[in-house]
């Protein structure tokens, strides 16, 4: 099997091939609302069906107390290498609706990118790879045995997935586990995530008055539980930006000024970065550049805050309660329940007596890197450089993957990840888009990786 001989099949199935996606990317499965159930359900199906229609001898829906997940195997040889492919057929909510250019799940074609809910993160990717398995089917060639294991959970934390690997590990063993679920630094700069923040997501709660009050009978002689709330966020961070929750920076690895560098030396323009989000600055932890923030330093975000009256007009009301939703992006070796722990017991601490505060845990998951120096790296650095004609350079990427740390706990495998997506795709938010380059791109390049992963794997 060689790149031409991929290209050709390509090119000659390629409409098919997005067709094929479409269909998938029309069923709005969002796994956070039980009202779009009905497609998560005809999502996996489909999965099942499609996983099929390109070889596998085997592929089935899993159910859990949750949505079910598609497991699927094509095993031609036992003597061969295993690939187990993770990713993911559920998405985010796609609201605001009125912020979208053409509705979110009907998919079409602008300036060369697929714009929908799901197209890059992660149908567009995740599709890739059973294109993948029918190029390397058609082609007669399955240099690896290839199992795919792919949830509706994703975004809402895996925690059925966490239990489906723990009880089937015969099932998913494995010699490597690939994921394309994150991003390449441009479609000129080929890169290779190595590693991922984790998170730890809280809810709080914060009480006052038994009853909503009239602001202006007790405004001024009774703690208003918003202006409270605000209070406690903002002693959150100091004045560098540095999160002052007592220990929480404790586990934190500290990079080698030389591994420091090695990050910096990506190609990346601020300018560029600040145009794409409409800001006229970047901010952050005092003494780090943008790519450590995101990519090996914590960080600590309020990701919704509500109460008292938001309807039309105003009302002159001193809230009874006040409430938010925050997120800590983690990395290694932090901890996400101690740090869940951690915060709760500061954020209790530095509440006044005037208030009741509760914390509530939502789902969470741990940092993760992933091994540089192994023949699976190295088999999808090989793949890189003939598809894209340029080794690829190794980043961190700042947003989460919770199943990469429990993979390497219950099947002991290591994960390559290899996203083709760009952090400029909008993913979680309105207008999401992927790129039909990187759609081809991805097809054209995983049949490499079970090229030379079978390779480097039969000759040590
Ligand atoms: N694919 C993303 C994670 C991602 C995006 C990694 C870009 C690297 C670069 C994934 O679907 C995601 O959104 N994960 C959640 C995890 C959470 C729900 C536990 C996240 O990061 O918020
Ligand atoms: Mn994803
Ligand atoms: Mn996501």
């Amino acid at each position: 099997m060689d790149k031409l001989q991929i290209k050709t099949y390509l090119e000659s199935n390629k409409d098919r091939f997005l067709d094929e996606l479409f269909g998938l990317i029309r069923l709005s499965s969002v796994s956070a609302d039980e009202k779009f159930k009905e497609d998560i359900i005809r999502a996996a199906n489909y999965i099942v069906e499609k996983l099929k229609e390109a070889g596998a001898d085997h592929a089935e829906i899993c159910e859990t107390a949750g949505h079910p997940i598609v497991f699927g195997e094509k095993i031609t040889d036992p003597s061969k290498p295993t690939v187990l492919v993770y990713g993911h057929y559920d998405v985010q909510p796609a609201d605001p609706y009125d912020l979208w250019e053409t509705p979110p799940f009907e998919p079409v074609i602008r300036n060369g990118k697929i714009y929908a809910r799901g197209s890059c993160d992660d149908k567009g990717q995740m599709y890739m790879h059973i294109k993948a398995m029918e190029v390397m089917n058609h082609l007669g060639d399955m240099p690896c045995n290839i199992k795919f294991i792919i949830e509706g959970e994703e975004e809402v934390g895996s925690n059925n997935l966490e239990i489906f690997i723990n009880e089937n590990k015969e099932k998913l063993k494995t010699d490597v586990i690939l994921i394309s679920d994150t991003t390449l630094i441009d479609n000129d700069t080929p890169s290779l995530t190595v590693g991922l923040r984790g998170l730890s997501y809280v809810e709080v709660e914060v009480t006052g008055p038994s009853r909503d009050l009239h602001s202006g009978v007790y405004g001024g002689a009774v703690d208003n539980p918003v202006n409270v709330l605000c209070k406690m966020i903002d002693a959150l961070k100091d004045k560098n930006n540095r999160i002052t929750i007592p220990g929480f920076y404790d586990r934190v690895i500290e990079l080698s000024e030389e591994d420091r560098k090695a990050l910096n030396e990506a190609p990346f323009d601020l300018d560029e970065y600040k145009k794409d989000l409409g800001i006229r600055s970047v901010a952050g932890e005092k003494g780090y550049t943008t790519l450590e923030r995101v990519g090996i330093r914590p960080s600590l975000d309020i990701n919704g805050i509500w109460g008292g009256y938001t309807g039309a007009g105003a009302k002159t009301v001193l809230p009874s309660k006040a409430y938010a939703k925050i997120s800590m992006r983690l990395v290694p070796n932090q901890n996400n329940k101690e740090i869940t722990e951690m915060f709760t017991k500061y954020f209790k601490s530095i509440a006044p007596d005037s208030v009741e505060v509760k914390v509530t845990p939502h789902h969470g998951g741990q940092p993760a890197l992933t091994p540089t120096d192994s023949i699976a790296y190295l088999a999808a650095s090989m793949a890189f450089e003939e598809s894209w004609g340029k080794k690829p350079i190794p980043t961190r990427d700042g947003g989460s993957i919770p199943i990469v740390a429990l993979f390497k706990d219950a099947l002991g495998a290591d994960t390559v990840l290899m996203g083709f997506g760009l952090d400029s795709d909008a993913i979680h938010s309105p207008n999401e888009h992927y790129g039909l380059f990187n759609f081809y791109k991805g097809i054209e390049t995983i049949p490499l990786f079970h090229k030379y992963f079978s390779e480097l794997h039969n000759s040590v």
